[in-house]
C-alpha cells in the first residue's frame, strides 16, 4: 500500500536522527508508562506495536524483566536499532510487519506509543487487538491527534490565499480525534474505556529548525506534496509573522491517550 510504505521510508530513513529529535515522543511514552504501570507489571505477555528505535520497550523491559515481549514495527532498521538497544534480551520477540496484519496471538497487554494514527484501517484492526487480548487484558496507546501543528496549517493556507494558490493538506489532519478514537474502541467491543486529550506546545528558534526537526523523526507527510518553492517561502514569512513570540516560535500537538479493557 502506497501509504503504508510511505510510512516505512519516512521512518527507515530517520533510524539514525529519531533518537535526538523525539522529546514529543519521548514525553508521551512517559504519560503513557505513568498511567499504564500497573498494567506492565502485571503483564505476562505483552505486545508493543511501532516499536520504533525501541525507547518505550526498554522502558516496558525495566517495568517488567520477566514477560514476554513481542516488538513490532513496519521497518528492519529501526527493529535492529530497538534491538541494540536492549542489548540482547532474550525475552523480546522482533517483527518486522504492519502491526495492523497482527490478527492472532495472546497477550495480556497491547500498548503502542504515537502509531496508532498511522493505521489505515483502525477499525478491523482494534477488533483484531480485541480479540488478541486475555480476558481482562489491556489496550493503551497514545496518538497523535487532528489538531496537530495549528500554527503550520494557518502559516500553509495564509501563504496559499496570498499566492492564490491551493495549499498542501497536512498528514494530521487525516488523524482519528478523541472522539474517534472513543467510538471505534467501542465498536470494537471494548470496555472500561479512558481516552484523554491535551495540547502541547514546544518551541523552536525558527520555522524552519521546527520542520527539520520533525524531518528528523520521519513524522512527515507518507505520501510527500512538495511545496512550490515559492509557497514555501511565504510559508516560513507568515509563520513566523504570525507566531513569532520573543525570539521563538510554537508547534503545537495534540496528543491523545487512551487505555480500555477487553
Ligand atoms: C513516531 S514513531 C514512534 C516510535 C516508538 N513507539 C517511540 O515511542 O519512540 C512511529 C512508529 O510506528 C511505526 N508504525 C507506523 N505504522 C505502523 C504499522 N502499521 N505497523 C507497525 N509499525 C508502524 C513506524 O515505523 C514508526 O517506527
Amino acid at each position: 500500500m502506497q501509504t503504508k510504505f510511505g510510512i516505512r521510508r519516512n521512518f527507515a530513513r530517520r533510524a539514525g536522527t529519531y533518537d535526538a529529535h523525539a522529546q514529543v515522543q519521548r514525553y508521551m511514552a512517559a504519560e503513557l508508562l505513568g498511567l499504564s504501570a500497573e498494567a506492565v507489571r502485571q503483564a505476562r505477555r505483552i505486545l508493543e506495536v511501532g516499536c520504533g528505535t525501541g525507547y518505550l520497550t526498554r522502558e516496558l523491559r525495566r517495568l517488567n524483566a520477566q514477560a514476554l515481549l513481542v516488538a513490532v514495527d513496519l521497518d528492519p532498521a529501526l527493529l535492529q536499532a530497538a534491538r541494540q538497544k536492549l542489548n540482547g534480551d532474550t525475552r523480546t520477540a522482533w517483527l518486522a510487519a504492519d502491526g495492523e496484519a497482527i490478527t492472532r496471538g495472546r497477550f495480556d497487554l497491547i500498548i503502542s506509543n504515537s502509531a496508532f494514527q498511522w493505521f489505515s484501517q483502525p477499525a478491523e484492526t482494534l477488533a483484531n487487538y480485541a480479540r488478541c487480548l486475555t480476558p481482562g487484558g489491556r489496550l493503551a496507546f497514545t496518538a497523535v491527534g487532528p489538531g496537530t501543528f495549528p500554527e503550520l496549517r494557518r502559516s500553509l493556507e495564509q501563504a496559499a490565499a496570498e499566492l492564490k494558490t491551493a495549499g498542501p493538506d497536512l498528514a494530521a489532519a487525516r488523524f482519528p480525534g478523541d472522539s474517534d478514537w472513543q467510538r471505534l474502541l467501542e465498536q470494537a467491543g471494548f470496555a472500561h474505556i479512558r481516552v484523554q486529550r491535551h495540547t502541547l506546545t514546544v518551541y523552536f528558534p525558527s520555522p524552519q529548525a521546527f520542520l527539520k526537526s520533525l524531518q528528523a523523526t520521519g513524522a512527515t507527510n507518507p505520501v510527500p506534496r512538495p511545496l512550490s518553492p515559492r509557497l514555501f517561502r511565504a510559508m516560513l514569512t507568515a509563520y513566523h509573522a504570525r507566531f513569532a513570540l520573543n525570539g521563538a516560535i510554537p508547534a503545537t500537538y495534540e496528543l491523545i491517550w487512551a487505555e480500555a479493557r477487553k
